[in-house]
């Protein structure tokens, strides 16, 4: 061949959008976020992108008018009014398909009947709802006549429920009968009844009727049902909302015993939302996306509600556990439904798995495209299970890091944005408008795979606006460890291609099968009981759930300690917290290690059980404790050591 002979070769190649993106949103912020906003709908124009002048209160939008609930509805009529928004299903094969039309008037329906229980714009309501289509109408119809919802996990018991009901002051508690789990009935309604006991700022609560009649207080219940069968149907007109008015208060888990009611904005929360959908899960028009997660929790406000509907796509939710009727549910959506995104927790995954691979295979999953993870980090060995069974070893997974703190995702492959690229057990890279780092204790940015904390290194839209009556507290959580730094309290290493991985929680807070519970929330309980002292509880590992609990519980006087009480123990947190919390152990001590001050040594519990050098004990108490402690931890471990035998 000749050597001038012009072959096709180019210095240049092709970047997908990512990289560009990314770039502009670093270097030209107000420019980026202008034109990411115009996506949107506003009923008036912001006057600032980003007010910093009040740090780290920071507000987004400033000025501007837009209601998330325009953008999520109204906005779609035109053009997929007869659109499926909503899909829902149950354990028992029920279901529903709804049109982006009929969700609207279902949304108008409600507001309306909320404005006939005298609901106002700024009010808190408490939503008590499993995943039912009224859950996301309920929220739909609350955000748009400018009312604040705070979404309760219908899992969470009594005094979850109490707790944030007080906090919030909601005059309105929405819930139902009840739910089948695993065919079995969850009464819903009986735990609102103790609750309101203890709530004095709830005025009504609102009941939606599944199969029969519910009981009721005349003076406080309203079936809504019966009080919107003779109502007049009335369009209500979204309210024209600030963009930095609050949409939800949603509470996590943090390290003391409250938790923490973390509050989002219309505007800034939707535009997260609406983006992070768009970019990750990259939803067009024929796609079907179905994310496993609960509404109770941030994911599927996020996921299920407010992104997908802002993008006008089709959302599934199943109201059932993965499992039941049998371990292959799931997978019978997926086909029945052509479901194309798939979004899901490595702890489900992990389940799913011990059911082994046949339940997959006979099901056809081609319609799927990309598939997703979060909640915690995924273990090899589950991400190479998806990887291959679901995603027949050719799909990405999108492995999402994000918090109820951070609104939507923040790192993850952006499939949306042409970036496929994957490493097992990487999160991946920082989506547009996020400048993420690792920085070591000393507050430097540390070596590539060095491990360090996490921290974002200036505001985006989804961030919380801030705890709920606490500004203290959220300085302090999220503001303090490191001076103008957001610190969301995980552990993270970045590889030399930037690549992110998150290794998990830096704080005493408990990741049980992806939920987030906080030891002190669990200690507070069982200190509650009449027979319990004190107690310690740390996190230990599992092969399913990622992490369980164990407590070290310290007994009153004239209690002592056997078999029967352990499982009341057990029992009295699942009732009081919700059955999320799972016990590996308890196990009773006379003493618990304490600082002179008096603070407990989780660290030296923790060391004790998974056998680790004590390190420093230099600020213990009492030194005599530890041996007798150590003793008992170890008999202690060495009976959880025979269970685990094979
Ligand atoms: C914490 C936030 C984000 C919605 C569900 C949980 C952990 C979340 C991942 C992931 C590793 C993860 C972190 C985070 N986490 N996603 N893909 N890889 N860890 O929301 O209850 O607010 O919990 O979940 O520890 O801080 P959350």
């Amino acid at each position: 061949m000749s050597q001038q002979e012009n072959l096709p070769f180019e210095e240049r190649y092709y970047q997908p959008p990512y990289k560009a993106l990314y770039r502009e949103s670093m270097e030209y912020p107000e420019k980026f976020w202008r034109k990411m906003a115009q996506e949107l709908e506003w009923f008036s124009p912001y006057e600032k992108v980003l007010n910093d002048s009040n740090a780290p209160f920071f507000r987004w939008f400033e000025g501007g008018k837009i209601n998330v609930t325009y953008n999520s509805l109204d906005r779609h009529l035109k053009e997929r009014g007869n659109k499926v928004a909503l899909i829902w299903e149950n354990e028992k094969g029920e279901n529903r398909s709804i049109s982006y039309l009929q969700l609207y008037n279902e949304v108008n329906k409600f507001a309306y009947a909320l404005q006939q229980l005298g609901v106002k714009k700024g009010d808190r309501a408490v939503i008590y709802l499993p995943l039912m289509p009224e859950l996301p109408i309920a929220m739909l119809a609350l955000a748009r006549i400018g009312a604040i919802h705070s979404v309760v996990f219908s899992g969470f018991s009594v005094q979850a429920l109490v707790d944030r009901i007080n906090d919030a002051k909601a005059k309105l508690v929405i819930t139902t009968t009840h739910t089948l789990r695993r065919g079995k009935r969850v009464e819903l309604k009986g735990i609102v009844d103790q609750a309101v006991e203890q709530t004095p700022s709830v005025e009504k609560v609102l009941v939606i009727k599944r199969d029969e009649e519910p009981k009721i207080n005349e003076k406080r219940d309203v079936i809504y049902q019966e009080l919107t069968r003779r109502m007049p149907y009335k369009k209500v007109e979204p309210e024209e909302t600030s963009a930095t008015d609050p949409l939800f208060i949603l509470y996590t888990s943090g390290t003391t015993g409250k938790p923490k009611g973390i509050f989002h904005l219309h505007g800034g929360y939707g535009l997260w939302t609406y983006l992070t959908t768009k970019w990750v899960f990259d939803l067009r028009d024929n796609d079907v996306f179905f994310n496993t997660a609960d509404i109770g929790w941030i994911t599927g406000h996020s996921y299920i509600v407010y992104g997908p509907l802002q993008n006008g796509a089709t959302t599934l939710m199943y109201e059932g556990v993965p499992d039941y009727p049998s371990p292959d549910r799931w997978w019978e959506l997926v086909e029945k439904y052509g479901v194309t995104v798939f979004y899901t927790s490595p702890t489900a995954i992990r389940t799913l798995m011990r059911y082994g691979e046949e339940w997959v295979k006979n099901h056809d999953l081609s319609n799927l495209r990309i598939l997703g993870s979060v909640g915690e980090p995924i273990n090899p060995e589950a991400w190479r299970w998806y990887f291959k069974n679901v995603g027949g070893s050719q799909l990405p997974i999108v492995d999402t890091w994000w918090q109820t703190e951070t609104g939507g995702i923040m790192i993850s492959a952006t499939p949306g944005l042409g970036n496929y690229m994957l490493k097992p057990s990487a999160n991946g890279l920082p989506l547009p408008g996020v400048d993420a780092d690792v920085i070591n204790e000393e507050g430097l940015p540390a070596k590539a795979r060095e491990k360090g904390y996490i921290v974002v290194k200036r505001p985006w839209p989804g961030m919380l606006a801030g705890v709920w009556n606490d500004p203290d507290r959220y300085i302090k959580t999220y503001w303090s460890k490191f001076q103008g730094l957001y610190y969301p309290g995980d552990y993270a290493v970045k590889d030399e291609d930037g690549f992110f991985y998150i290794l998990g929680r830096a704080d005493e807070v408990l990741k049980i099968a992806g939920h987030r519970i906080g030891t002190r929330e669990i200690e507070d309980i069982l200190i509650s009981h009449p027979a319990v002292a004190e107690s310690a509880v740390i996190g230990v590992p599992d092969p399913v759930r990622g992490e369980v609990a164990v407590a070290a519980v310290v007994l009153k006087q004239g209690h002592s300690p056997n078999e029967q009480l352990k499982k009341e123990l057990e029992d009295y947190v699942k009732k009081n917290l919700g059955a999320i919390v799972v016990f590996k152990g308890i196990y009773f001590v006379t003493k618990l290690p304490k600082t002179r001050s008096g603070k407990i040594m989780r660290r030296l519990v923790r060391a004790v059980i998974s056998g680790q050098n004590l390190g420093d004990t230099s600020t213990l108490e009492d030194e005599a404790s530890v041996e007798e402690l150590k003793k008992a931890i170890e008999e202690f471990t060495k009976e959880i050591r025979e269970q685990q035998k094979p």
